[in-house]
């Protein structure tokens, strides 16, 4: 089908050229924005309880598509024996709550602190609005269509690596179910937008979020709310 060619076959390769393009670019041409513009200091407690189990959630669910798309043959000998391909989907479906949970949080507080709400863009809600959509289509995928794993392995996997050696076979994914269909097209979207958000912030390395001590950070632009002010 045409929409499945233009969905598996040229998406991917516009998301990862307007990726690159403009992630080098924003770099440099503006590289101090590279950052999540934190609201950490604006609200702290609600800010740790959400960010660190997303932050951490979804760190180990790429992990695992990470290893799925590199080594598939070892996640098939590994799901080869039944314990041990129940431990892997369970810990998969696990983390992918753990993510949504803290996911969740995080909109909740944005949501409903009204300073954090103020500086908060439109492009922050989109990217809450799609981020929203991959982890929980993610975690249905992962409950409806049983033994993900082992399918991202035999399909996914020569899927995405067709794509690498400019081989793009859709075949592997054209029979996919509606759902699992969504879940990669979204994120290719995802990676199309990521460049022009806050999510930027992932490519900073050393990035120490999730375990540097509280810091104070005084933004030096926008309004009062955007100061901490309006109290
Ligand atoms: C922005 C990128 C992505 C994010 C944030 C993401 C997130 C998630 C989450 C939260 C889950 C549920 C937890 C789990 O079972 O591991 C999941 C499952 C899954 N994802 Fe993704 N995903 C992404 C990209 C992709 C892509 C590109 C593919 C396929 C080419 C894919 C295929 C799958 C499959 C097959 C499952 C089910 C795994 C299982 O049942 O064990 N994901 N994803």
């Amino acid at each position: 089908m045409v929409s499945d060619f233009v969905l598996f076959g040229v998406l991917p390769y516009v998301a990862m050229v307007l990726f690159l393009v403009v992630t080098v670019q924003r770099y440099r041409q503006s590289k101090f924005s590279y950052s999540s513009l934190s609201s950490q200091f604006l609200e702290n407690k609600q800010h740790f309880w959400s960010s660190v189990p997303f932050h951490y959630g979804i760190l180990a669910v790429l992990g695992g598509h990470l290893v799925g798309f590199l080594l598939p043959d070892a996640i098939l000998g590994w799901n080869a024996v039944p314990w041990r391909l129940f431990l892997l989907e369970a810990t998969g479906l696990s983390l992918g709550l753990l993510t949504v949970a803290g996911l969740v949080m995080i909109v909740v507080r944005r949501l409903s602190s009204s300073r954090v709400r103020r500086v908060s863009t439109i492009a922050d809600w989109i990217v809450y609005v799609m981020l929203l959509i991959q982890v929980v289509s993610g975690v249905l995928v992962a409950y409806f269509h049983g033994w993900g794993s082992s399918w991202f392995a035999s399909s996914a996997s020569p899927w995405l690596w067709s794509l690498v050696t400019l081989s793009p076979d859709i075949s592997y994914v054209a029979p996919l179910p509606l759902l699992v269909k969504l879940h990669i097209v979204n994120a290719f979207v995802l990676i199309a937008f990521f460049p022009f958000t806050r999510l930027v912030h992932v490519l900073v390395i050393p990035n120490m979020y999730l375990w540097r001590k509280p810091q104070v950070v005084i933004w030096n632009r926008g309004g009062p709310a955007a100061r901490g002010g309006g109290r």
